[in-house]
């Protein structure tokens, strides 16, 4: 992982210095950075130590920030990973077309892996996420929303660029289509989950260690899991509060959202989901030769649920 960040470091570069700043903003703060980690951990565990999967990992990086800066400006978000949005600091204008750069940076890298089947991966990857994003849009203040048409949205946003980074290291190290499969199967799953997880954190988080404000979904009127689930569960009073706030996207009242996604159980409903798809991602990754790489991919599945930030 410091191989990346140098990597990271390096293909920031660029003779506009605002491009650089704002790059160097966003990635400096931190991040998970768990799609370079997906990665190059299956690309460990096949036993591979190819030469391209430090660029590669760079690249699922750079698409995962490009994301962020146009995702931010989209849904007028102020605080992410801890600090003003870029959007917040340095404008809308800048974030948007710095993310274009990022974007374009990471298929100028992935053009030098030479490699067909990975640009068709990472291609696919972004264009479904755009959609994905673009679907979310249309979502918005539908409080009509069942849980397969969120479902769609997250595997398309969010569980997309998981699948592409893990299918790539199976890709990286040669690997036969069953084990690329299992490998892709465990990053959509474990994508999903951690999705889910997240919609959990926007009710029930803490934003100091989220580095990210709470209620950010109500306020656009964003029908996530725990209000699907809470309007499923709840009676009609408990329902009609609910629908109201989507349909109008107002967090005035939150703090009784917040209740009726606890008292319907509906938060607990989620955090199951996201069980049963980690579940999926460990089941996935059984099919991997047994090593210490695999060990890691388990045990981030089953901690996953437990996430915090
Ligand atoms: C944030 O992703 C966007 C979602 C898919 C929820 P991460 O939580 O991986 O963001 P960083 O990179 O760690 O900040
Ligand atoms: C994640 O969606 C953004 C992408 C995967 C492109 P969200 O909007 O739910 O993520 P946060 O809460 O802003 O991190
Ligand atoms: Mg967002
Ligand atoms: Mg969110």
């Amino acid at each position: 992982m410091s191989e990346v960040d140098r990597v990271i470091a390096q293909r920031l570069e660029s003779g506009v210095p605002l491009v650089g700043d704002v790059a160097r903003y966003i990635i400096s703060a931190g991040g998970k950075r768990l799609r370079p980690v997906l990665l190059l951990l299956t690309c460990g565990a096949l036993d591979d130590s190819h030469a391209q999967r430090h660029n590669l990992a760079a690249v699922v990086e750079f698409i995962h920030t490009a994301t962020l800066l146009h995702d931010d400006v989209v849904d007028e978000s102020t605080l992410r990973r801890g600090h003003p949005t870029a959007n917040e600091s340095f404008g809308n204008p800048a974030s948007v077309l710095v993310g274009d750069f990022l974007y374009s940076r990471a298929f100028q890298m992935m053009v030098e892996v030479g490699s067909m089947r990975v640009m068709q991966v990472l291609s696919e990857a972004t264009n479904v996420i755009a959609e994905g994003e673009v679907l979310q849009l249309m979502n918005m203040h539908d409080a009509s929303l069942d849980e397969e048409g969120y479902l769609r949205v997250i595997r398309s946003k969010t569980a997309k660029l998981f699948e592409a980074s893990a299918r790539l290291g199976a890709i990286l190290a040669g690997s036969d289509a069953v084990i690329e499969a299992a490998c892709a199967n465990y990053g959509q799953a474990l994508g999903t989950a951690f999705q889910v997880i997240d919609d959990v954190l926007d009710y029930d988080g803490n934003a100091n260690e989220m580095g990210k404000n709470l209620g950010d979904d109500l306020r656009e009127g964003k029908s996530t899991l725990p209000l699907i689930l809470a309007m499923q569960r709840g009676n009609a009073a408990q329902r009609q509060t609910v629908r109201e706030a989507i349909e109008s996207g107002s967090v005035e009242k939150l703090a009784e959202i917040v209740a009726i996604v606890r008292e319907t159980g509906a938060l607990d409903g989620t955090r199951d989901a996201a069980t049963k798809e980690a579940q999926r991602a460990i089941d996935a990754a059984l099919q991997l030769p047994d090593n210490p790489y695999r060990e890691a991919m388990l045990t981030l599945a089953s901690q996953l649920l437990n996430r915090r930030t």
